[in-house]
């Protein structure tokens, strides 16, 4: 079932979220439904916050991207209660994103190439690992949500002050997107 994307100015956006136990009510049923709002939306990453949940519960989906990066070819992931325990700050990147919360809004964000995550697959077994290239980017901006975070909060200086414009039209539910959201009236 695809699910409303609830939209910046929706309070659980800026809520650090919950890890979960075994037992949160119909978990599998959950995680389906944030693949179904993925690909609707046409999106790579969504952390449940974003569908109104304050858990640690996000889905990615690179294989969209396997044209240009063959290496991401049918990576399809869950990361249950997921932390970045530590960021590689030796080194940096900087690249374009966007967030289904943000509908419209893309920046360069500087990020660094590699975090050391933790998490639970969807069996909830424990995964521990140094991760780099572009899944380091998403994984931090989907695991940003994780702690009340979306990616203009990295913008500095002059990008800042560009986006507020926009950000203001996003908080006032002055905008449009072709999927369905949840806008704080
Ligand atoms: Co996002």
């Amino acid at each position: 079932m695809v699910l409303p994307i609830y939209t910046l100015g929706q309070p659980v956006l800026r809520k650090v979220a919950e890890d979960i136990t075994p037992d949160y009510p119909n978990l599998s049923q959950l995680i389906q439904d944030m693949y179904d709002t993925l690909d609707r939306s046409e999106g790579i990453g969504l952390a449940a916050p974003q569908i109104g949940l304050s858990i640690r519960l996000v889905v990615i989906n690179l294989d969209l991207l396997s044209e240009d990066m063959p290496e991401y070819k049918g990576y399809i992931h869950t990361f249950i209660n997921a932390h970045i325990i530590e960021y590689d700050d030796t080194e940096k990147d900087s690249s374009e994103e966007g967030c289904l919360s943000l509908p419209g809004l893309h920046e360069k964000v500087v990020r660094p190439t590699r975090i050391h995550v933790q998490y639970l697959d969807e069996n909830f077994q424990p995964h521990d690992e140094w991760v780099g290239g572009y899944l380091a980017r998403v994984m931090q901006h989907e695991f940003d949500h994780l702690e009340g975070e979306v990616f203009t909060d990295h913008l500095t200086g002059l990008r800042k002050q560009l986006v507020k414009g926009k950000l203001n039209s996003l908080l006032k539910g002055n905008f449009s997107c072709n999927y369905k959201v949840k806008v704080r009236r």
